[in-house]
């Protein structure tokens, strides 16, 4: 059984509805990242009531499989996604899907939209269908359109997912911890992210992506929230 433990609601004043702590079993370890870890502590030392504690269970099941779901303007996700998916498919049933904006802008207007947080874009249909779901993502600047857009339409609910950067080398983990937050406010929970640097990609050294996927929790499902 694999559980993951949150304490949970924040209380008043806090700016995180969550801390969270997980707990891998052996065969599926995961380091409990240093922002699960210190939002815990963060959580623990302003808090002078006692946690209330969230319990989720993940179940192991026989026939894995996994959805990707990336968005590529310029190709470099594009690139690390078919790396991850040659290696995860001698393991488990892969779909890879694209986010597709409806209106192609030209790159100032991406940049100038990708400076409003919260900004959404219309995007083509996609739909998911595996309880875990990797989402890879380019870094921008502080907002990413198609993605903002993607995480309203509510298809993450129950879901485990594994979140890919591929960035320039600006700013990038203030920008994946906002991101992993926002996932988890429409998802089951957050795997272990992965952040891919554009020079690595361009150089072909593809070492740490296939590491992190021959990593990757496969066949342990989300199965349930027990509050305490
Ligand atoms: C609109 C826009 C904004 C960007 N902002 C940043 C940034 O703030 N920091 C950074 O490291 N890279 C930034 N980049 C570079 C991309 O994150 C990087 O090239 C990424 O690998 C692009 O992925 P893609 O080729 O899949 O679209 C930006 C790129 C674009 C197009």
């Amino acid at each position: 059984m694999l559980k993951q433990k949150t304490c949970n609601p924040a209380p008043r004043g806090l700016r995180f509805s969550h801390a969270v702590c997980v707990i891998f079993p052996r065969e599926a370890r995961q380091p409990v990242t240093d922002s699960y870890s210190s939002l815990l502590t963060l959580y623990c030392i302003s808090n002078l009531e006692p946690l209330k504690k969230e319990t989720r269970t993940m179940k192991k099941v026989a026939s894995p499989s996994i959805d990707i779901i990336y968005f590529s303007w310029t190709g470099n996700t594009k690139a690390v996604v078919e790396v991850i998916a040659a290696e995860l498919r001698p393991r488990t049933q892969v779909r890879v899907l694209e986010v597709r904006p409806k209106r192609r802008y030209p790159y100032f207007v991406w940049l100038l939209l990708s400076f409003i947080p919260g900004l959404g874009t219309d995007i083509g249909p996609v739909d998911v269908t595996s309880p875990l779901v990797i989402l890879a993502i380019p870094k921008w600047t502080v907002n990413c359109p198609p993605i903002t857009t993607l995480l309203r339409k509510g298809i993450f609910k129950g879901r485990m997912i594994f979140p890919v950067i591929t960035y320039g080398g600006f700013d990038e983990k203030r920008y994946a911890e906002n991101y992993r937050r926002r996932i988890e406010r429409v998802a089951w929970g957050t795997g272990r992210m992965l952040l891919v640097r554009r020079s690595w990609i361009r150089k072909g050294d593809f070492v740490s992506v296939r590491e992190w996927a021959a990593a990757l929790p496969l066949g342990w499902f989300p199965s349930g929230v027990e509050r305490t």
